[in-house]
């Protein structure tokens, strides 16, 4: 039955992704203007929400994301280091695409063009400077309050116009079958989720070929235990406490066998310390906290690699 309902959910996501390409092409670039609610209700809503996540992520830690939908927007409030890491994570994705002449440097909309999947996005704190960057940005997330919080801080702004966000999981996207992305962005997300090796791989999955993906997130070692679970969680409050659990951080070469299963290769990988006094994150040799990596998806001519 579950099976059932999700592989509808694909052909129907399948449909409205279609008809968003058959619009005048002014429109089609507009996510949000061609997706009215109920559309997206019919498309996700038809699979059980339990159902939906029981892959990747447990309810409680959907939960866990939706209680801070208050804060996600305050600079300086529980969200604070995932705002001030925007200094590295967004130059760093910018650069890395400008290198690969994906991105056009030396204007203001480098990413005019990219068609770019921010899973986990939470309440589109990345989403938002990608998408003013010019990129068409789809968020997906399975907290419903985070969800909220994103659609209410982004409103009617006109340099979101190329923003969407929708209540789905990656399986939702795999299972449409034909939606292919430049770029996938998952950051701070790979240590909340329960089966890692599939999370990465079904990333890789709906990456175009030479696709790339970002993706940022924190060492299971003991420096990453005394650092990010008991200074910044339990003595300086950086983040809520019970944010994270350490089991469930994931080292490079875990990354990197995750990423060999989809196809992809690790072109960058750099350290970003955090100053919780400071706010400010800078970039590190030592990879054994926080790192940020770039891999891209080997060239498969046998993909399907349908434009979206
Ligand atoms: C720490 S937040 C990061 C938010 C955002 N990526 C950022 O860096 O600003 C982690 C987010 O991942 C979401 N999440 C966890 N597991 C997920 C999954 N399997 N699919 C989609 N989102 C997930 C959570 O709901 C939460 O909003």
């Amino acid at each position: 039955m579950m099976s059932l309902n999700c592989r509808s959910c694909g052909r129907l996501l399948t449909r409205w992704w279609m008809l968003l390409k058959s619009q005048p092409a002014r429109d089609v670039h507009c996510f949000r203007k061609k997706t009215p609610k109920a559309i997206e209700n019919v498309i996700f809503r038809t699979c059980d929400s339990k159902q939906r996540i029981r892959f990747m992520t447990s309810q409680p830690e959907s939960e866990k994301f939706s209680r801070l939908a208050r804060n996600w927007w305050d600079e300086d409030g529980e969200m604070k280091a995932l705002h001030s890491m925007n200094e590295l994570r967004v130059p760093f994705i910018r650069d890395a695409l400008i290198s690969l002449e994906i991105a056009v440097p030396n204007t203001s909309k480098p990413l005019q063009g990219v068609k770019i999947l921010e899973v986990g996005c939470g309440a589109g704190v990345l989403c938002e400077p990608l998408a003013r960057l010019g990129a068409s940005v789809l968020g997906i997330d399975t907290s419903d309050g985070a969800l909220a919080a994103a659609k209410m801080h982004r409103g009617d702004a006109a340099d979101l116009s190329e923003l969407q966000y929708i209540d789905a999981t990656l399986e939702d996207i795999v299972g449409a079958g034909t939606l292919r992305f430049d770029v996938v962005v998952a950051s701070e997300v790979v240590e909340h989720v329960d089966n890692k090796a599939e999370f990465v791989t079904q990333c890789c999955d709906v990456l175009k070929p030479n696709g790339s993906l970002f993706l940022s997130t924190i060492n299971r070692t003991q420096m990453s235990y005394f650092l990010a679970i008991m200074m910044a969680e339990k003595v300086l409050g950086v983040v809520p406490d019970g944010t994270h659990d350490w089991k469930s951080f994931v080292t490079h070469s875990e990354i990197k066998s995750y990423l060999d299963q989809g196809n992809a290769q690790i072109q960058r990988l750099e350290g970003m310390a955090y100053n919780p006094v400071l706010n400010k994150w800078t970039w590190c040799k030592n990879t054994d906290v926080n790192y940020i990596l770039h891999a891209y998806k080997i060239d498969d001519t046998s993909a399907n690699n349908t434009e979206c």
